[in-house]
């Protein structure tokens, strides 16, 4: 069994079904507050209409081209869509080193445009001018499908002079620096919308996307007379996907009671202190480093290992989430990939004991993180108030670790109303396919 010690240290993680409730309450409040136009201004869950109209209806078609930036992986894609007949799809990841990252705007846009006339040259395309869809996954007030600016960085990304900006016109304009390419921007989108469209693709009953993954988010398809932000015309059909931003649910505090040292810590110490802070509570960017600071409070007290640390362990963010999915893929009563990861860490001297605490740890973070994620989800299910909705899920915390889509069905079963049916779907290529969905039906002649 697990240590009372342990136990003790990981209380403050625990949460309640009534605290859950509580959660899904003031996530619906937030929601609200931020589809308003009078309220929207003093809301954290921004709630931005995507100006994406139309779900998939199986009649797309056309050759496309996709950027998709803000995950894990930055990759470029032409996929070519051929309605009944199945799609076809060439991609390639391309890195995004750290100095990037946080460097300025435009050598991030200057290899954003590299890295896609290098891909247009290797598969021959580079004399076409080819339509193309932009996932640009963070906060961006949309003033159309292809003019998005950027609120503020989110996740590990902080490059000067983008915040303000229109990401498509810093896109067009690093293009044209080269001059050697040329393309036709269709829409930029979110992975979230990303994830709905390509999800809704293979089921009509997809209507909300979600992403846990680097970041989280959830986008969900509402209806014109819900948001009172909306500017656009009121024609068929009266819907838009919002994209809610719920990552930054929890700014102004409302979550404060819920939040532990260790909550506190990942935040001042991350690169958008105060934000994102529901994010952070999620998502794999901060989930490992969770893990670590409450194991190297146990080891300090003496709890873990005989109170014997090392170098490794005490560095920010040496525990990958990832390690998170090993350590609970292990057979209970085993611990093979646990003591490989403590051997990574270089912890010498591993009991049973330490193994068991250390996944037990490893299990209050990614219930935690599972249960916050379900509250998210049932509040927009409730709202939608729709018989059957299907969700599609993307990012590499729900794709790899093994309980997340356990965790989340039971946890959302018991926040929903009984009377609504749902299913949580992998997505399955990613939003590469999304976004060439956006642009096709936004090509679509109607
Ligand atoms: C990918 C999508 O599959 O998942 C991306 O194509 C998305 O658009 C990503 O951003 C999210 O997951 P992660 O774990 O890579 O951040
Ligand atoms: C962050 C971004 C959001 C994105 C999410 C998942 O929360 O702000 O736009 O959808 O990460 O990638």
């Amino acid at each position: 069994t697990v240590s009372r010690q342990v136990k003790e240290v990981c209380s403050s993680l625990v949460l309640s079904d009534s605290m859950l409730e509580h959660v899904m309450g003031l996530m619906h409040d937030e929601i609200c507050k931020g589809l308003s136009k009078e309220t929207n201004g003093c809301a954290d869950v921004k709630c931005f209409p995507t100006y994406v109209r139309n779900i998939p209806n199986g009649s797309e078609r056309g050759k496309f081209l996709a950027l998709d930036l803000g995950g894990t992986n930055f990759r470029v894609l032409l996929i070519e869509l051929g309605g009944s007949q199945k799609n076809k799809m060439l991609s390639k990841i391309f890195a995004v080193p750290q100095s990037v990252m946080l460097g300025s705007g435009n050598s991030l846009f200057d290899h954003i445009a590299d890295c896609l006339a290098v891909f247009m040259k290797e598969h021959g395309v580079q004399l076409e001018r080819l339509p193309l869809g932009f996932t640009f996954s963070f906060p961006c007030r949309q003033e159309g499908l292809t003019k998005g600016r950027l609120v503020r960085w989110t996740k590990g990304f902080k490059c000067g002079g983008v915040e303000g900006e229109d990401v498509v016109r810093l896109l067009q304009a690093a293009i044209r620096r080269r001059g050697d390419v040329d393309i036709d921007v269709l829409a930029v989108l979110n992975d979230t919308t990303g994830t709905l469209m390509s999800c809704a693709h293979k089921n009509p009953e997809c209507r909300v996307g979600i992403i846990i993954g680097t970041g989280t988010n959830a986008c969900y398809l509402e209806r014109l007379q819900n948001v009172g932000l909306w500017d656009g015309d009121f024609e068929e059909p009266q819907q838009v996907i919002i994209n809610t931003e719920w990552g930054n649910f929890g700014r102004s505090g409302c979550l404060d009671d819920i939040l532990t040292e260790y909550d506190r810590e990942i935040d001042e110490k991350s690169l958008n202190p105060g934000e994102q802070v529901f994010e952070k509570m999620i998502s794999g960017m901060y989930m490992g480093e969770l893990a670590r600071l409450v194991i190297a409070k146990l080891v300090k007290k003496g709890l873990l290992f005989r109170g014997q640390g090392s170098d490794i362990l005490y560095k920010k963010g040496s525990f990958y989430t990832k390690y998170i999915s090993e350590i609970e893929s292990d057979k209970l009563g085993e611990y093979y990939n646990c003591r490989e990861v403590l051997e990574e860490l270089c912890l010498g001297l591993i009991s049973d004991q330490d193994c068991q605490d250390i996944r037990y740890i490893c299990e209050v973070v990614s219930t935690r993180a599972a249960q916050l994620a379900a509250a998210g989800v049932a509040c927009l299910l409730n709202k939608m108030n729709e018989k059957k909705v299907v969700v599609g899920v993307d990012g590499s915390v729900y794709r790899f670790h093994p309980h997340f889509h356990n965790l989340m069905t039971e946890s959302i079963e018991k926040l929903v109303s009984s009377d609504i049916k749902f299913e949580l779907m992998l997505s399955e290529d990613g939003s590469g396919r999304g976004a060439a969905l956006v642009a096709a039906v936004a090509s679509r002649k109607s």
